[in-house]
């Protein structure tokens, strides 16, 4: 790997600034106001995809946001490995909490401070970086295959479509993924499970108007208020979701399982001193991890309503708002869960009150393994990196295409992510660390190296 490691050596400026000029791009995909701004993004992952040493590069264009894909044949009869990543971003909102400005990437005690720096930027280009440095030195032991996409914040609907139609030109023996976190830079480890998603948009309307609340109020049921009831009754007192069914196909965890999962280093009181909270709150009998990770959820991620505006004004609203999601474990599955939800929350309305639930997107919880050929790879390849082998965990995010790539081209994941959870990814400030990922381009290789002595 010396080869590999002094061409990095080489290159550290060139590589961070290539990160930077991307980090300038603001591929936001959930706003249509940048739509160019993703276009240009999509040029310019081309472009460095190109330069970098993959062939057949192209910009393929969905119903929605282009995807980027690329590949190096070496051999056929070789392994290949099917990288993914995701070139859009998150809102930068709310903008007046940023230090800096979200496009504007700056350097600091050794983070870059930049909306999609860890979410996905830094990670995917750690790849295409990767694939340079092997490329450029005849040291890339296999085929890569190199998909990056700009609808992951929004749901993957049109990469679905598009794996779905592409089966042959995808066909690979692993999907390598960083796009996930470590638990910390001296404590390696690979996530070995994603939870699914349920998201819905709820309407509650009661009065065929906005009343005043003197005239009216206290005889209509005000939709502010039922809205919040309906949401408070969501959870009984054991902080377990009441919508019936929810937990009938959660597949629980052996008592080994949970314990192997318990090893993971974790310290209460850092957690609740970083999150500035007094006590923790969850599911009763299990544990911040556990909760976080291999148990579902139900969150209310926004609501709205009635008067919000400068000083007060006595109105009894006639509408309510909320979104919510609910984060899935193997083996919920994203459409029945939000049926269930949905004709529960109609039927909990109280009188007067009329309920529409739309749903958003969801995605499928994922599993991966810890003792295929690929996994191992992983892990020696961090080991080496790191000088400790890594511990593998379970995430409480979300990247639906994982389950999707094992559904239709039958092919596992490794997530091999290399971020922080303090790295504030949909948050303001995200940051990702020089080190990181420096240390991603660095590891990439040795995976591929390992993989390839390997499979086949
Ligand atoms: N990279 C994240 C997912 C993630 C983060 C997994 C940290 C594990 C640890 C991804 O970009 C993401 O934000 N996914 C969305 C789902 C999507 C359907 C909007 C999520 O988890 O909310
Ligand atoms: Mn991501
Ligand atoms: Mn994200």
């Amino acid at each position: 790997m010396n080869a590999i490691d002094t061409y990095i050596k080489t290159h550290e400026d060139r590589f961070l600034n290539e990160l930077l000029d991307l980090l300038r791009i603001p591929s936001v995909s959930a706003d249509p106001k940048y739509k160019a701004d993703v276009a240009r993004c999509a040029e310019a992952v081309k472009t460095r995809m190109e330069e970098a040493g993959l062939e057949k590069v192209e910009i393929c264009p969905t119903a929605g946001h282009p995807i980027v894909y690329g590949e190096k044949i070496v051999d056929p009869a070789r392994p290949t490995v099917l990288v993914y990543g995701h070139y859009d971003v998150q809102p930068p909102d709310p903008l007046d909490l940023w230090h800096s400005g979200p496009f504007e990437p700056v350097i600091k005690d050794g983070m870059i401070y930049a909306r999609g720096s860890a979410d996905d930027k830094g990670q995917f280009y750690m790849h295409i970086k990767a694939v340079e440095c092997m490329v450029k030195n005849n040291a890339l032991p296999c085929n890569v295959k190199v998909m990056i996409e700009g609808e992951e914040e929004v749901g993957s609907d049109n990469l679905g479509v598009f794996v779905k139609n592409n089966k042959a030109r995808l066909k690979a023996d692993v999907v390598l993924i960083s796009d996930t976190a470590m638990i910390a830079n001296d404590v390696p480890s690979i996530n070995t499970g994603l939870r699914g998603l349920s998201y819905v948009e709820v309407e509650v309307t009661g009065p065929n108007r906005d009343l005043h609340s003197g005239v009216y109020g206290g005889a209509v049921a005000n939709p502010i208020n039922a809205l919040c009831e309906m949401i408070a009754s969501l959870h009984d007192k054991d902080r377990k979701v009441t919508v019936p069914g929810f937990y009938d196909t959660v597949r629980e965890l052996s008592k080994a399982e949970r314990d192997a999962l318990a090893e993971a280093p974790f310290n209460l009181d850092d957690y609740k001193k970083d999150l500035n909270v007094k006590d923790v709150r969850g599911e009763a009998g299990y544990t911040s991890e556990e909760r976080s990770s291999i148990r579902p959820t139900l969150d209310v991620n926004g609501i709205w309503g009635g008067y919000i505006g400068e000083g007060a004004k006595t109105v009894l609203p006639s509408k309510a708002f909320a979104k919510l999601s609910m984060r899935l474990v193997p083996d919920q599955k994203s459409e029945p869960i939000t049926k269930l939800f949905k004709d529960h929350f109609e039927k909990i309305a109280p009188p007067g009150i009329t309920v529409v639930v739309r749903p958003h997107h969801g995605g499928e919880a994922a599993v991966t393994p810890i003792d295929s050929p690929a996994y191992l790879a992983a892990s020696k390849a961090m080991e080496e990196t790191f000088g400790k082998k890594p511990i593998p965990t379970r995430g409480g995010g979300s990247i639906p295409i994982v389950a999707l790539f094992e559904a239709e081209l039958g092919l596992k994941t490794v997530l091999f992510g290399f971020g922080l959870d303090s790295d504030n990814i949909h948050s303001p400030n995200e940051k990702y660390g020089v080190f990181n990922y420096f240390q991603g381009i660095k590891t990439i290789p040795r995976f591929f190296k390992h993989y390839s002595a390997s499979a086949k």
